[in-house]
């Protein structure tokens, strides 16, 4: 029976599938299995782009009655209540059936239930003989709201890959100060500032630089945006992100790319990389090792991949 205190599941599809476990690997570090896990480690699930919804839970049972019981026990009131069944995999429990478990569960609470603006959400699941219930948090995807940023460019990076970055540089960790060394209009930092992390933003382009602070000032994120080539930057952080400049619509030679990733690791012991194409030699170059990586591809894009690499400071 699983005694961990939360239930998160997920959803992404076959292009994000390798993303969806790197970022699970640092945040919970464990892998997503059949779009779910159970894990102690509580984030939201706004933060991320491939978790819809964590259930808290309360109570568990392998008896059903015996978890009806289990809620009442817990005297729950509350008013505006709104109860939800979650389908699990190998869940085999049929709609007509469901429904009359949900309101099994709504009458084992106090209050009115309210369908259509719950003030709580509560959830209901069943995963490998044992009954769940809790409190269900979902994705509430605020964070769409940045689709709507004042400036894009063309090669901006997408916001889900953008929220992945951040939590696999913070390993989900809010604490964690980061810079995105190549930050662009900001797409990395408005994902960030969202999930309340403290990062800041660095492009050697002016334009950039100026579309990266009105994005921030548009939604009232705070980030500074240092307008510099990333060399002169002399702060320390937890993690760099640098979302590397590639042949598409900017030059970048092998040296501007070495030259990025050797600055920026000055700033840190941990980068995180976005690149197309192979960094490998470069990383050992500066005393770092590759932790972890995986490939991303553009949907319906194949012949575009992208890898991300999170490359830690060799002990020495
Ligand atoms: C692929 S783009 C980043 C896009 C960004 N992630 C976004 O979503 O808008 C790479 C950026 O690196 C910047 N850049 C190139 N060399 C740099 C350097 N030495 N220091 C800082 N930024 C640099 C470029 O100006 C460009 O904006």
């Amino acid at each position: 029976m699983q005694a961990n205190q939360y239930v998160y599941t997920f959803t992404y599809d076959d292009s994000e599938f390798e993303l969806c476990q790197l970022e699970s690997r640092h945040i919970f570090k464990k892998k997503v299995k059949h779009k779910l896990l159970f894990s102690d480690v509580k984030i939201e699930p706004s933060s991320s782009a491939f978790i819809k919804n964590r259930l808290d839970i309360i109570t568990y049972a392998t008896d059903y009655s015996e978890l009806i019981g289990k809620v009442k026990e817990e005297n729950i009131h509350s008013e505006g209540f709104k109860a939800e069944y979650l389908v699990l995999d190998g869940d085999t429990t049929n709609y007509a059936d469901r429904l009359s478990k949900l309101k099994d569960v709504g009458w084992s609470i106090e209050g009115d239930p309210d369908y259509y603006n719950p003030s709580i959400t509560y959830g209901l699941c069943y995963y490998k003989g044992v009954w769940y219930f809790g409190l269900l948090i979902k994705d509430t995807f605020d964070w769409y709201k940045h689709s709507k940023k004042p400036y894009s460019f063309s090669n901006s990076i997408g916001v889900n890959i953008a929220k992945a970055l951040v939590n696999i540089a913070t390993g989900g960790d809010e604490e964690k100060r980061l810079i995105d060394a190549c930050c662009g209009v900001g797409t990395i930092l408005l994902e960030a500032c969202f999930a309340g992390i403290e990062i800041d933003g660095c492009d050697i382009n002016w334009k950039a630089c100026r579309d990266a602070r009105k994005n921030l000032s548009h939604f009232d994120y705070p980030s500074t945006v240092f307008r510099s080539d990333i060399k002169d930057i002399n702060k320390q952080y937890d993690a760099a992100i640098l979302d590397l400049p590639y042949n598409l619509y900017s030059r970048s030679s092998d040296e501007d790319v070495l030259h990025i990733i050797k600055s920026s690791a000055e700033l840190t012991n941990r980068l995180v990389i976005v690149s197309t194409s192979d960094i490998t030699d470069f990383i050992e170059s500066i005393g770092f090792e590759i932790a972890d990586s995986c490939s991303v591809s553009k949907k319906g894009k194949n012949n575009f991949a992208r890898k991300i690499w999170v490359c830690d400071k060799r002990l020495t």
